[in-house]
């Protein structure tokens, strides 16, 4: 079996071109241009590469995005008081705190202080609250692009056996909750397996759909993959100058039904989502 490629750089695209036509017809109604404001700490290579191509989409759908890059000595309460201007200012209505921060500010302290309704990433507890009670306000950024491609691919999950490979806050814990909700693309049973997990292979094995966010590149080689199954790569990783995901790409094709490719697979995606959610915020701002 050759897997289907799952083509996420087209799905983006087509999401970016409804988000830019939704976003017109905002602007045409209230005036309002949706604004992303990124807070970027220092100089990791990788985040600024992640922050550019978020900005750039931004232009690409008709969205305001704006930059604070602080220098890597910037103390935590800079920082906060930085997210605290953000909140109060009424022309922006995204706000993102780029991961990872230098060490002496506490991430959690960091994302708590970006108000819930600016909130893009759904990471304060309060969103995340609404999420797992099937309420969304915002969606989370990574799993809500898998759930899209599963969508777009007609790819069955009720009743299907989705294994999440990782327990991040940002990836692995929202997507079993968006998979396990009652309602469209979701209806799944869901099994977490992590780091501590006995028999991982074996619980991998009897996914009809693999969520992969380990970060680590290869992880999931082909004998850990059901014949015909779905593979969603959520990894982005180094080797020398090529970028992997966490699943071994050719011998999985030869296994799995349909697969994600990295890049081009879930990374824009995320970012698509990342724009869907500033637009919800301004048409929240708007009372619409
Ligand atoms: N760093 C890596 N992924 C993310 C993300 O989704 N959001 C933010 N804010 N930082 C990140």
């Amino acid at each position: 079996m050759t897997a289907q490629i799952i083509d996420g750089k087209a799905v983006a695209a087509r999401m970016t071109a409804e988000i830019a036509s939704d976003s017109a017809a905002l602007q045409q109604a209230t005036g309002i241009v949706p604004q992303l404001v990124a807070v970027l700490v220092g100089d990791d290579p990788a985040s600024a590469v992640y922050v550019r191509n978020k900005q750039r989409a931004c232009e690409r759908a008709g969205l305001k995005s704006t930059l604070h890059r602080l220098p890597m000595e910037t103390t935590e309460a800079q920082l906060l008081d930085l997210v605290m201007q953000l909140n109060s200012d009424s022309a922006v209505h995204g706000i993102l705190v780029q991961l990872p921060l230098p060490k002496q500010s506490r991430e959690q302290v960091s994302l708590d202080a970006v108000v819930p309704h600016k909130d893009v990433d759904c990471f304060h507890p309060h969103n995340v609250g609404l999420l797992v009670q099937g309420r969304p306000r915002f969606l989370p950024c990574t799993p809500a692009g898998c759930q899209r491609l599963l969508a777009e691919y007609k790819i069955e999950t009720a009743g299907a056996h989705a294994v999440v490979l990782g327990r991040s806050e940002i990836v692995g814990k929202p997507m079993a909750m968006l998979l396990v909700q009652r309602g469209a693309v979701a209806d799944a049973t869901v099994t977490i397996c992590h780091s501590r997990t006995r028999e991982l292979a074996s619980i991998v094995r009897q996914a009809d759909i693999l969520i992969a966010a380990v970060g680590q590149r290869r992880f999931v080689t082909a004998d850990m993959v059901k014949p015909g199954a779905v593979v969603i790569d959520v990894g982005i990783n180094r080797d020398g100058d090529q970028l992997v995901g966490d699943v071994d790409f050719e011998p999985v094709s030869q296994v799995a039904s349909a697969i994600t490719p990295v890049p081009g697979g879930v990374g824009p995606m995320t970012i698509a989502t990342l724009l869907r959610n500033t637009l919800t915020a301004a048409q929240l701002s708007a009372g619409k």
